[in-house]
């Protein structure tokens, strides 16, 4: 079959050297359009910043350049208003907008594609779409930052369990526990910031791979889009992801952190731990046990950090053979990058709303803390300011628990004499010691779980949360 002899609705615009149209099976297979149509705003803003680039330097003619420019608007206009289908046939997002630009002002809209390529362009929407989206995420970052910092200003003195090995360890105030997290969050906003800094390059200008014979000025479109930097490589430029392997990878340890802390909420909500009650609007029923409420909204962000971490491994092994430079391949990056920013925008945006509505059960708590000899480290503190060495205070407060474990007591159950039968340095003073409130209180290091040390933690998170900035 010739060329000629394709139906013209079945002619695609690269098709020049075919002589028959393209399977059906192959159209459905190939496109990216279904999912990539979300990129469109993005390739309108960088088609635009070309077109300007192209009629500056006189490549194409100003007159024309006009007649692009308002067919573009016009798609960015119908856009906006949710006029647009996106069918099959187009194969990419970058097909779509050049052929409705010519239906709307006929072949002149080929000249756009002058000195580009689908390689450079696609690479420069995704990086666009990034941008954007990893601005947002930060900025809802920073709210649930906040939230749960308020929940640290509030309730921070109460005292519950540490663990370690999910066995009661020390006491520590919740202000304490919650600060973990903030740093956490801290560290993943200053990840962002870093992965920001590398997607922000220009790769606009690489054309297919090797750069144009055209004389196009790349600083004029890079500062024309607000791009800090210039790929110094045509064919690095079209075939790198790493921006990709970076987003996912900081994505994948934030929604490590999440489903951290949902693990806790689960545990902390359930009749056992008992410390916390997540309110109705965040868990739901079941089906057939009437007294059921389950912390479904934790549950589904711990389980959807698979498939966030399902993606980066997906992507690094899609990437790990590719010769230089474009392959097809690099089209299964956009799905992981989309699902990516949705699960995270919407875990975010559900954590911050569980954590202003969540209520902690103090007494409960407390009495967790009290239970279990978690002051037994302290005891044996004690005896070291006494002049013991540690390892044989160790020894020595390690019998006393045990035999206030075979008589159901407490430590401040035990009697000084009792004590005393253990080591003779123990004095009165010794109940300060067993005490909730003052050993949190002698927990004074830097960094440590002392009110006063948290307190002071907190202001300074709180600088460091309200100074974020998104202006990247
Ligand atoms: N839809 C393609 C992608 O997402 C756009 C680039 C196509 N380039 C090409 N040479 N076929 O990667």
């Amino acid at each position: 079959m010739k060329p000629s002899t394709i139906k013209k609705k079945d002619k695609k615009l690269w098709a020049g050297r075919f002589s028959e149209a393209t399977d059906p099976l192959v159209d459905i297979f190939t496109n990216s359009i279904s999912f990539d149509y979300r990129l469109l705003p993005y390739d309108l803003m960088g088609s635009l910043a070309h077109l300007n680039m192209l009629a500056r330097q006189r490549i194409i003619p100003g007159p024309e350049a006009k007649r692009i420019r308002s067919g573009l608007l016009e798609i960015q206009k119908e856009w906006n208003q949710g006029k647009l289908t996106f069918p099959l046939e187009d194969e990419d997002v970058h097909m779509f907008v050049e052929k409705r630009l010519r239906k709307k002002i006929g072949p002149i809209a080929g000249k756009l594609h002058t000195a580009r390529s689908r390689n450079d362009q696609v690479a420069l929407d995704l990086r666009l779409y990034l941008r954007d989206q990893i601005r947002d995420l930060k900025m809802e970052l920073q709210s649930l930052q906040k939230t749960i910092l308020e929940t640290a200003k509030n309730q921070g003195h109460l005292v519950l369990p540490g663990y370690t090995h999910l066995q009661r360890a020390q006491p520590v105030i919740l202000g304490h526990h919650l600060l973990a997290y903030l740093e956490m969050f801290s560290r993943d906003q200053e990840r962002l910031s870093e992965v920001f800094r590398r997607v922000n390059s220009l790769p606009l200008g690489s054309a297919a791979l090797a750069g144009t014979s055209f004389p196009i000025d790349r600083t004029q479109v890079a500062q024309a889009l607000g791009f800090s930097q210039i790929s110094p490589n045509s064919m690095d430029a079209v075939s790198d992801r790493d921006f990709v392997i970076e987003f996912l990878s900081a994505a994948s340890i934030l929604m490590m952190h999440y489903s951290r802390m949902s693990e806790e909420l689960i545990l902390w909500s359930g009749l056992e731990f008992d410390f916390v009650e997540i309110s109705d609007a965040f868990c739901t029923g079941s089906s057939i046990m009437p007294q059921k409420k389950n912390p479904d909204v934790p549950e589904l962000i711990r389980g959807k950090t698979g498939r966030v971490y399902g993606h980066l491994l997906g992507m690094l092994t899609t990437m790990k053979a590719l010769p230089l430079t474009y392959n097809k391949d690099l089209q299964e990056d956009k799905e992981p990058v989309f699902d990516t920013v949705e699960t995270l925008l919407n875990c975010t945006r559900l954590l911050s709303g569980l954590w202003s509505n969540i209520r902690f059960k103090a007494e409960v708590m407390e009495k967790a803390a009290e239970t279990g000899y978690l002051l037994a480290t302290d005891l044996a503190d004690y005896l070291v300011k006494k002049g013991l060495d540690f390892r044989t205070a160790h020894q020595v407060v390690g019998t006393i628990v045990a035999y206030a474990l075979e008589r159901n007591l407490e430590l401040r159950d035990l009697s000084l004499a009792t004590l005393k039968t253990f080591h003779s340095v123990f004095k009165a003073d010794v109940n300060t010691v067993l005490n909730l409130a003052s050993a949190m209180s002698q927990r004074n290091s830097q960094g440590g779980t002392a009110p006063q040390q948290v307190k002071k933690a907190i202001r300074e998170m709180e600088m460091r949360i309200c100074s974020l900035q998104f202006d990247l």
